[in-house]
């Protein structure tokens, strides 16, 4: 065991788990389940639907599947799935009293466990009809999202996936979110590396085939800054400008990324 007082320069990161072909079997299995449960979410939602109801739902899906919530119980979140709404960025509570309406633009974030193995994606979709800058919003984030896989590639480095998202974003006029990253998927829900949705070219640890990411932008319209309301989950702006999130479960393969979350 090593001495830990004994050391007396920082420890370096920790260690990227590169995954076994059965273990990346297992990921996809979960992160179908995942891809499913969202898929069937945008198709249930609108005008009148509650959070609450949706989260319900998610988790029924789950279980039936052979899964279970991935999010209930972590760092003590108290339920299956997150419902960010309009300027809520992430982890929404999914109350019954928020209910959507015509216009608001709805981030889902779905985790699923599967014979231990974590599945984790999120898409934003429109209540009925929106205005054009939050469907141009909704628009930008994905693609920037799938700007960020195809970086996903061995020899390539964490950050020309989070330099490619803030380009892209920055261009578009919108802004990224500091305060919260992607990450590594696979056993533990958040494992190294953290995957920023900002950086620079060739900066960050090396990519290998065999490791799996969480990619997950969230781009508002006015700035980047956040604040947690008193529940203590929900992030929002600051200037309660408008904000979207997409994420895909992806892992690095020597023919190039494959996405597990997709359905
Ligand atoms: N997709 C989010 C993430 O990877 C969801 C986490 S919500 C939490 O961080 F409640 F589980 F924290
Ligand atoms: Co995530």
């Amino acid at each position: 065991m090593r001495k830990a007082k004994l050391v007396k320069t920082p420890r370096g990161p920790a260690k990227i788990k590169i995954k076994a072909p059965w273990e990346i079997n297992l990921l996809r299995k979960a992160n179908a389940i995942v891809a499913e449960v969202l898929y069937k979410l945008k198709e249930i939602i609108a005008p009148g639907i509650s959070a609450w109801e949706l989260n319900k739902i998610a988790e029924e899906i789950a279980r039936g599947r052979g899964a279970l919530p991935a999010f209930k119980g972590y760092r003590g979140y108290p339920f299956s799935l997150c419902v960010s709404v309009n300027e809520e960025v992430v982890h929404g509570l999914p109350l019954k009293e928020k209910v959507l309406k015509e216009g608001d633009i709805v981030s889902l974030d779905f985790g699923a466990v599967y014979e231990g193995y974590i599945g984790d994606a999120a898409i934003t979709v429109p209540v009925g009809k929106v205005s054009p800058e939050a469907e141009r919003l909704m628009e930008v984030t994905e693609k920037a999202l799938y700007k960020a896989i195809e970086k996903a590639r061995v020899g390539n480095r964490v950050q020309d996936i989070s330099y490619t998202i803030q380009k892209f974003v920055e261009k578009k006029g919108y802004n990224v979110i500091r305060d919260f990253v992607g990450h590594g998927v696979g056993q533990s829900l958040h494992e190294p590396p953290e995957v920023p949705n900002f950086g620079k070219r060739g900066k960050g640890p090396r990519l290998l085939a065999g490791m799996v990411l969480a990619i997950e932008p969230m781009v508002v319209t006015g700035s980047h800054e956040i604040e947690i309301l008193p529940d203590g989950w929900t992030a929002v702006t600051k200037d309660r400008g408008l904000a979207a999130h997409f994420e895909h479960s992806i892992v690095v393969t020597v023919k190039g990324p494959e996405i597990l979350s997709r359905l």
